[in-house]
């Protein structure tokens, strides 16, 4: 068996929603101080709904494809449903990672987690 399900690799080499947004109403950055990978995510929101998300990733094959599938799955959703996104639900729309890669899959959860947190916080000022 492949190590890395096609999804996986149409996501790494595909990735989609990469780059910046320079207005964005929310913006994430984390990392894992083990790998040294970095995740960034921007988001746009109106009326609580996420209308865009683009993301920048320095980091292995698994996080690029977990940030592509997490920024796919949060599109177009409310931010109360974003805030329920795990890991886990990103990694099965990935028809699944390997063990030792789920952690890649941890940041893209925290990432957006972050980033929703910005977008709270800048409400609130
Ligand atoms: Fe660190 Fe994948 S190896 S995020």
């Amino acid at each position: 068996m492949a190590l890395y399900s096609e999804k996986v690799m149409d996501h790494f080499l595909n990735p989609r929603n990469v780059g910046v947004i320079e207005d964005a109403d929310g913006i994430g950055e984390v990392g894992n101080a083990k790998c040294g990978d970095i995740m960034k995510i921007y988001l746009k929101i109106d009326d609580d709904v996420i209308t865009d998300v683009k993301f920048e990733t320095f980091g292995c094959g698994s996080a690029i494809a977990s940030s592509s599938m997490a920024t796919e799955l949060i599109k177009g959703k409310p931010v109360s449903q974003a805030k329920e996104l795990t890991n886990k639900a990103v990694a099965e729309a990935l028809d699944g990672l390997p063990a030792y890669k789920m952690h890649c899959s941890v940041l893209a959860e925290e990432a957006i987690r972050s980033a929703l947190e910005d977008y709270e916080t800048r409400k609130q000022a």
